[in-house]
């Protein structure tokens, strides 16, 4: 296990199929759907950048060239708005420009599962601890879930996997945490499992798409051979490291939208609308005229 107890790379998986949105992602990967005026991606980047994170590797796939794009600098884009004096526009662009030498990009030649797409990022992680953000679990919160998970590490080193709780009789569509001691900040994980049976979760915390990881996970990944759906799965790989690494729970109490589902991607869009000066109200009008309907 790695000594040091900064954590500054990121792992963004995006090479998945996004199946649950298609037509739309046949051609436009499902990160770049936008939530008001940013694509899904972004959110997750800026939660990283938020904690601290300093570069940020995106695992893509076919058909993802544009998230690449999106994180390059546009020089005609940039070059016609100077022209024309378009300061809002360009200030809107520096804000979200990644400096040049911070992102790198690998790409998962086959969808074989998260835990094969995590395994593409080895080389570019090396031997540090690393977080990893599920870029369709968008996080609403005024501390991000990320900045709170570092400040846990930074006590407990290990790894660390945030958590959120969920109405017990929807336990069975997650993966789910047992929760052992109590620390300060977080809790011991004594257990994982994926999907229980109803009324057999250990606790109604599901695991919400955020990891703090050691660098082991990745000499387990190359090993690890299919496991649900046939897939993959990062799972089965962090209960094999848990039989020798600490893991600890981070509970998030803000809200996560699963914007890899439409109802997840449009309620998230809704929240951030009601959040907007701009929006709120002409939104909520709306919405309460088309319930009276
Ligand atoms: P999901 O299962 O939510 O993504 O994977 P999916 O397969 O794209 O979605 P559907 O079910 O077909 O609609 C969780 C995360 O893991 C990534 C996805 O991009 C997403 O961020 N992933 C999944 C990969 O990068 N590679 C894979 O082989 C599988």
């Amino acid at each position: 296990m790695s000594s040091t107890n900064r954590v500054r790379k990121a792992v963004f998986p995006v090479a998945g199929l996004g199946t649950r949105f298609l037509p739309a992602t046949k051609a436009v990967p499902k990160e770049m759907l936008t939530i008001l005026d940013k694509p899904v991606i972004q959110y997750a980047v800026d939660e990283a950048r938020a904690a601290g994170i300093e570069h940020f590797i995106f695992v893509t796939g076919r058909n993802k060239g544009v998230i690449e794009d999106h994180f390059d600098l546009q020089y005609e884009l940039q070059d016609t708005l100077e022209k024309r004096n378009k300061k809002e526009a360009l200030e809107v662009l520096a804000k979200y420009q990644p400096t040049a030498g911070t992102t790198s990009f690998t790409r998962q030649q086959a969808p074989l599962g998260l835990g094969h797409a995590v395994w593409c990022a080895r080389d570019l992680v090396g031997n540090e601890p690393f977080a990893l953000l599920l870029p369709d679990m968008v996080m609403k919160d005024d501390k991000g879930c990320l900045s709170g998970m570092v400040e846990l590490f930074q006590e407990t080193a290990g790894n660390i996997i945030a958590t959120e709780e969920v109405a017990w009789e929807d336990t069975h569509k997650y993966g789910v945490v047992e929760r052992g001691k109590n620390l300060d900040m977080g809790f011991e994980i004594t257990g994982m499992v994926e999907k229980p049976e109803p009324g057999t979760a250990p606790s109604n915390l599901f695991i919400n798409g955020r990891y703090i990881l050691q660098p082991e996970i990745f000499s387990l990944l190359e090993k690890q051979g299919p496991g649900a759906g046939n897939e993959i799965q990062l799972t089965d790989s962090m209960l094999t490291l848990a039989k020798s690494q600490p893991f600890f729970g981070y509970q998030f109490t803000g809200n996560t939208y699963d914007c890899g589902s439409r109802e997840g991607f449009i309620k998230a869009n809704m929240a951030f609308a009601m959040d907007d000066p701009e929006l709120a109200k002409e939104i909520a009008n709306e919405l309460s005229r088309l319930i009276e309907k």
